[in-house]
């Protein structure tokens, strides 16, 4: 059975911790009450995250997180880690996540992903800590038969390596759970992340040219990039662009809280969804920018992207029902705390 208690004292591990995701996530679990120690080689993550999250939280907070820096692969490094911190469960971003990319370098994102995650979870067992929330996408579901999707709607086959790695550790997880039922396993699927921390503080930092459409159009917006490239305009949907489920990030970070605390004295493999339930269309968010930032911004029309989907969209009844979560933001508040994080910080996190 899993030991996680009360948040406080309560020491969690956080794989990937100063990327995107994983450092709005450890702002939450610092804002309630937990101990958390990250992991991140910072291969694509910058450190300065690490005063942003002291700044947010102040410095009674900030004395209950350590960060590591190491290859989550690396078992040593991962070994003196739960030597030294008594830690009850794991949540585990770290992984490469370029769609694209993975296309071109398919060796190094099933040898990473997968690799990284089974000295992980190899790790935990010797140190008898076996509560793992696993960071999933909606990917696994392919291109939907039926929307919205629950976590009842098939997986799909994946359209690149990226998307394979999330559904075989997915299966990976779901395995242990079946050979030693202490496993405490939560996988969760998420739709399209974006936003930032409202403060401004925090967001996402790409590096080089972004692949995802938020960061794009931010960088447009803050005079980075010439115009967005709307990749399709055929598509079966009311203004013929892609249809994706955005989902904000603080609700994203708020979604693992709320999963960490279900997960206190169960055991076996659970899946969540995290969206808001709606969809919305690239015009749709090209619109909602322009307005966030108070310009009209630049866009053409290109041919379709290979891999991507008609649409998605989230039923997060399940993650409502059993977690007590929701999403609170729209697409307006996603926008602005996203435009409010590039415009004060137009190279991420880069002077
Ligand atoms: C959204 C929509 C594009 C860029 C992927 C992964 C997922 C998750 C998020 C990674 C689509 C269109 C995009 C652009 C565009 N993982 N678009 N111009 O493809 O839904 O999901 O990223 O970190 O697992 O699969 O997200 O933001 O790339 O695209 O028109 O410059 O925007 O065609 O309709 P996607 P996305």
């Amino acid at each position: 059975m899993s030991e996680i208690a009360e948040a406080s004292h309560t020491c969690v591990l956080v794989t990937g911790g100063c990327g995107f995701i994983g450092s709005h996530t450890v702002v939450c679990l610092l804002q309630r009450g937990y101990e958390v120690v990250i992991v991140d080689d910072l291969s694509n993550a910058n450190e300065k995250v690490l005063d942003r999250i002291d700044q947010i939280v102040g410095e009674d907070a900030a004395e209950r997180l350590t960060f590591v820096r190491a290859d989550v692969a690396n078992k040593q490094a991962l070994t003196a880690v739960f030597d030294e911190f008594d830690i009850k469960a794991v949540i585990h971003f770290a992984g490469f996540k370029a769609v694209g990319e993975s296309v071109e370098k398919p060796i190094e994102y099933y040898s990473n992903n997968i690799g990284n995650t089974l000295a992980l979870v190899d790790v935990m067992r010797n140190h008898d800590c076996k509560s793992i929330i696993f960071s999933s996408s909606a990917t696994v579901y392919g291109d939907p038969d039926e929307l919205p999707l629950t976590e009842e709607s098939p997986k799909k086959p994946a359209t690149n390596p990226y998307g394979w790695t999330k559904w075989m550790i997915e299966e990976m997880l779901r395995s242990l759970t079946i050979a030693d039922p202490e496993w405490n396993v939560v996988l969760l699927r998420y739709f399209n992340p974006i936003g930032a921390h409202p403060s401004g503080l925090m967001g996402e930092d790409p590096k080089g040219i972004p692949n995802n459409l938020l960061p794009y159009v931010a960088q447009v917006a803050v005079g980075r990039r010439d115009c967005v490239h709307v990749f399709g305009n055929d598509y079966d949907t009311p203004d013929g662009t892609g249809v994706r489920d955005y989902i904000h990030v603080m609700d994203l970070a708020e979604g693992h809280a709320a999963a960490l605390d279900w997960m206190a004295g169960r055991s076996g493999c659970e899946v969540f969804n995290l969206g808001t339930g709606n969809g919305t269309s690239v015009l749709e968010i090209i619109k909602a920018f322009s307005e966030a930032c108070g310009k009209d911004l630049p866009y053409v029309v290109e041919p379709r992207r290979a891999g991507d989907v008609t649409a998605n969209w989230a039923d997060c009844t399940k993650a409502r029902l059993e977690l007590g979560w929701e999403a609170k933001y729209g697409i307006a508040e996603m926008c602005r705390d996203s435009w409010n994080w590039q415009s004060h910080n137009p190279n991420g996190y880069e002077e």
